[in-house]
């Protein structure tokens, strides 16, 4: 399946996801980067990996403008699935639409717990000692949609919320290729807004 990756800096959730599609059976092809920042430490990664890019610089356009040039780049490609991996920009109802149910997003928190930034420092700042990461397919509502898998960590004594973030990207590099390998395969998918698994692929 051509699947694209949507990058807003380091970019290693997306390195993940190349390296696992590198495997022969892996169902999921990453065939384009596309970041919203030109200077994305991630666009480095891409293309050592041959992975075709492209960079805009979401100052210089409005949203729409922004989104009608990432629509261009995924036609053009001929992708079929977009993985949001740290894209920092909020997408409009228009795009969320136009890719319902093959838009999927990584959030560093168990949903529907933690929605929104600074996930780390609020979950220290909480108390909460189990904490994780959460692969959804993308609906207007932020950090909202149905799950298609989750990832948990614990919650050290002494953890910072830097140490918490680097624990929780080391689960996040093992959930996303794994959520991405079920959609892409036909393994999971959308029945009521819920994600239910079948052995079969489709
Ligand atoms: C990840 O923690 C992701 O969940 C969050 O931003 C971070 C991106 O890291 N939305 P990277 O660019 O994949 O290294």
């Amino acid at each position: 399946l051509k699947t694209a990756a949507l990058i807003s800096g380091g970019g290693s959730n997306m390195a993940a996801l190349v390296a696992a599609a590198k495997q022969p059976d892996y169902p999921a092809e990453i065939a384009l980067v596309i970041s919203s920042r030109p200077d994305a430490g991630g666009l480095a990664k891409a293309e050592a990996a041959g992975i075709p890019t492209a960079a805009f610089d979401h100052k210089a356009h409005d949203r729409p403008g922004l989104e009608r040039l990432v629509d261009e780049e995924l036609a053009e490609a001929g992708i079929e699935l977009v993985c949001l991996a740290g894209w920092m920009r909020l997408l409009s109802p228009y795009f969320i639409e136009r890719w319902h149910n093959r838009l999927i997003n990584i959030h560093p928190a168990l949903l529907p717990s933690f929605k929104g930034l600074h996930t780390h420092q609020r979950v220290l700042d909480e108390g909460v000692k189990i904490h994780g990461c959460t692969v959804h397919y993308v609906r207007q509502e932020m950090d909202a949609g149905p799950i298609i898998a989750q990832a948990a960590v614990p919650v050290l004594d002494g953890d910072t919320a830097d140490i918490l973030a680097t624990r929780v990207l080391m689960a996040e590099h093992m959930l996303y290729p794994h959520a991405l390998a079920l959609v892409a395969s036909g393994r999971a998918r959308v029945e009521g807004e819920h994600v239910v698994y079948s052995g079969q692929p489709s």
